[in-house]
């Protein structure tokens, strides 16, 4: 709570200033598991809450089919602010800058520090560069453990937005049984069958 409220007038960036608010972490604040996006999309910035647009559905749906209950995780973003720009009467996703994510990386670390969490899961290149390192390649490396002084258990896999912008159907359902395979290891990270 403490942390949240530090965090609400953050201006470490220039992100906060086309913001409508600081999208913080939610969940169970002593979550064994942290799942890390990359920042809030147009939903997101306008209800204050991570992953409750079209990713967050598509998230909520993956976990599902792993057997992975949302309610027992605390999920954030690399960076809480929306970035974004204009596109007609759009607000489309920017991706944010390595200075913003760097920015914005005081605030992951103050919530894996309060939260401590056994499992720490990246989803995407933004969240994996802030998470893991900044060679991190997505395609070749998620699903495995790597190294990490943040939590016993880190690993990284798709960002769900990415599986939104495959337009092959067949691509689509493959990417979407290695997210869920992906999201299977919290599992076996907790020592749950
Ligand atoms: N994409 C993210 O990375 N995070 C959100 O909260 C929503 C979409």
């Amino acid at each position: 709570k403490q942390l949240r409220e530090d965090a609400r007038g953050c201006q470490a960036c220039p992100l906060w200033a086309n913001a409508t608010q600081t999208v913080f972490g939610a969940g169970d604040p002593h979550a064994r598991v942290m799942l890390v996006g990359e920042q809030p999309g147009d939903e997101e910035d306008k209800k204050g809450l991570p992953f409750v647009g079209p990713a967050g559905r598509l998230l909520d749906r993956a976990l599902e089919a792993a057997g992975v209950d949302r309610n027992d995780l605390y999920v954030t973003n690399a960076v809480k602010h929306f970035k974004w720009q204009l596109r007609g009467k759009r607000r489309l996703h920017k991706t944010p800058a390595q200075r913003e994510v760097d920015a914005c990386r005081q605030w992951l670390e103050r919530e894996i520090a309060a939260v401590k969490p056994r499992v720490i899961v990246a989803l995407g290149a933004t969240a994996a560069r802030s998470v893991i390192s900044k060679d991190f390649k997505v395609t070749t490396m998620r699903g495995r453990f790597v190294e990490s002084s943040l939590a016993p258990c880190v690993f990284a896999t798709f960002h769900p937005s990415a599986l939104l912008r495959l337009r092959d159907e067949a691509e689509k359902e493959a990417a979407f049984e290695q997210l869920v395979g992906d999201l299977g290891l919290i599992k076996m990270a907790l020592g749950r069958p």
